[in-house]
């Protein structure tokens, strides 16, 4: 039985080197569709993005990481944002933001394309926004790199089931 989703899910990895070929605009807009296509609170749909395809933007950006080389090696650049005046709740719009961003890395995984959900920056948020051209009304999120993978040797481990269930409590149908 084909289980595509979940094949995008075990597959997917922090792709960190990319080609030189171009994302297009239409795979990014498929990449938003995904993102917003993601469960929020009321519904309230707090995400909003910054599409950057530009390199005198992406260096601007590069400085505000350690993980400047990937800013700059990726052809393009999206910046995920909650809109603070479409918040309610900050623990449930934090938690719709990361599911925004991994139905977008999964999409990512699926056009074959490659990835990495960038946090580091968020220590400069502020010198972002000011980059982009945003108040503080938005508040940064993640910087998602983006582009084709140079190669696909990338390794991920997860420790075993076992470490993650504190305990099962089955009912007499189990
Ligand atoms: C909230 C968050 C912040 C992250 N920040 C960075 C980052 O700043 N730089 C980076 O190289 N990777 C970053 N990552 C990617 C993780 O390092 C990566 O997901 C983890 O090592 C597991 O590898 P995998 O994604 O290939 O399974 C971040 C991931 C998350 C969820």
């Amino acid at each position: 039985m084909e289980e595509p989703v979940f094949e995008a899910i075990v597959s997917r990895r922090s792709i960190r080197e990319f080609t030189a070929q171009p994302v297009s605009s239409a795979q990014l807009q498929k990449i938003i569709t995904a993102g917003i296509w993601a469960p929020s609170g009321l519904n309230n749909q707090p995400w909003r993005f910054v599409l950057i395809r530009d390199k005198d933007t992406a260096g601007q950006l590069a400085a505000q990481t350690r993980y400047g080389r990937i800013v700059t090696a990726a052809p393009a650049l999206i910046a995920v944002y909650l809109d603070t005046e479409a918040m309610y709740d900050p623990v449930k719009d934090h938690q719709a933001a990361g599911a925004c961003i991994q139905n977008m890395l999964l999409c990512i995984t699926e056009l074959g394309l490659g990835a990495v959900w960038l946090g580091q920056i968020l220590q400069n948020k502020d010198r972002v926004g000011e980059i982009l051209g945003l108040d503080s009304r938005y508040d940064l999120m993640a910087l998602i790199a983006v582009g084709h993978p140079s190669h696909r040797n990338q390794r991920s481990r997860r420790r075993p089931l076992a470490d993650f269930i504190l305990k099962e409590i089955e009912g007499d149908e189990a």
